[in-house]
């Protein structure tokens, strides 16, 4: 029998020679009877209990923690797993990975996969997504040149989520366009859309043709400068993580805002996760002009570092190829085309990041890596 010692609020017992503690409401409200052993759902509602929950009687051996409420209600608690909350706190997370730094030179080694292959393999589509995860950006080839089947290859992640513009936007020469991105100029390095409260995560563009003279695609790992940044002048990096800045798109029909810090950190591991970047959607930045005083010089060198030749990934997006980013981490722009000289239109959907390690999680743990040891 173990001494277990009751207080007002928790109780202690000793685990791994060191006292754990833990709170009366956590344990009643995470009894495995809380359950519902089909959805996996809670059952069980913590508001009913009373303001002072008190414990009947409890007892504990090198299995279990087994507790008697104070309505006769019995929990019991595997050792094993108090042992997991106390030391880690959390569930095992298959999605929280180190990211990969890339640079200029990442397109050769870039992954690629096969539209008809991922459609077919779930194990595929698991090894996808980790890419995406761990490096933020795959290529994937063969696809046909229609809207449903780019609608297929989102789904696999997720469901396509619409931004302001629809559930999905077409990227060629307008005679009169509403945004840069529909005409024959250079797009400077930007993420999609940072005027949304949720600025779309996972970004599939679809190259349908690309005749057109000129038009490449510019890309930057952006996780690989916010790191350069953090070491070069780690107070601009505060700076950049610190303020929200807002953007703004208008047109006739719309008047979208939202506040963005440019760099983004990863709440999970302390990561660099993204950015916000987009020099044609910025509004007037709104920081009190001493703070700008320091924002300014932070804003303009990172955004330098971004067009430095050594994370510029300058490459040409062919017919047939869908390059699949996440449009937090990922930067991307494109050369300047000539107009008339070919046909160039690529069609882009959004997907959720969140729908990306869900996804994750459930067919990496269906499809361990290890298969690739027992071919
Ligand atoms: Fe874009």
């Amino acid at each position: 029998m173990m001494r277990v010692s009751l207080l007002n609020e928790g109780l202690e017992i000793p685990i791994e020679g060191e006292v754990a503690y833990f709170n009366y409401y956590w344990l009643r409200d995470n009894c495995p009877s809380s359950w519902d052993d089909i959805t996996q759902e809670r059952i069980f509602d913590i508001l009913d209990e009373p303001d002072d929950l008190q414990i009947r009687q409890v007892e504990a051996d090198e299995l279990a923690l087994n507790i008697i409420w104070h309505d006769g209600h019995r929990s019991r608690f595997e050792l094993t797993w108090l042992v997991r909350w106390y030391k880690e706190r959390s569930h095992e997370d298959l999605a929280i990975r180190h990211r990969t730094p890339w640079y200029c030179d990442h397109y050769k080694r870039m992954a690629r996969f096969d539209f008809n292959d991922l459609l077919e393999n779930p194990a595929s589509v698991a090894d996808w997504t980790e890419k995406l995860l761990d490096e933020g950006v795959a290529l994937v080839q063969k696809m046909p040149s229609s809207n449903e089947e780019l609608v297929q290859l989102c789904e696999l992640i997720g469901v396509v989520r619409p931004s302001f513009s629809g559930y999905a936007f077409d990227v060629f020469s307008k005679k009169n366009p509403e945004n840069l991105a529909y005409t024959s100029r250079a797009l400077e390095l930007h993420t999609d859309l940072p005027p949304e409260e949720l600025a779309p995560g996972i970004q599939f563009l679809h190259c349908r043709t690309n005749d057109a003279e000129g038009g490449d695609s510019l890309f930057v790992d952006a996780v690989s400068v916010a790191n350069t940044l953090k070491e070069t002048y780690p107070e601009y990096f505060k700076i950049l993580t610190s303020y929200k800045v807002p953007f703004r798109y208008t047109t006739k029909h719309h008047d979208v805002r939202a506040k963005q810090r440019i760099i983004e950190i990863d709440e999970d591991n302390g990561e660099v996760s993204g950015i916000n970047f987009s020099q044609h959607l910025s509004d007037i930045f709104d920081l009190p002009q001493r703070v700008l005083d320091m924002f300014y010089p932070a804003f303009r060198k990172f955004g330098q570092m971004m067009q430095d030749p050594r994370f510029l990934m300058r490459f040409r997006l062919n017919g047939g190829e869908c390059i699949v980013f996440d449009n937090h981490r990922i930067v991307h722009g494109r050369s300047s085309f000539k107009d008339g000289s070919g046909d160039r239109f690529l069609r882009g959907c959004y997907v959720g990041r969140g729908d990306l390690r869900s996804t994750y999680r459930v067919l990496r743990a269906k499809y361990p890596k290890e298969r690739f040891l027992k071919l």
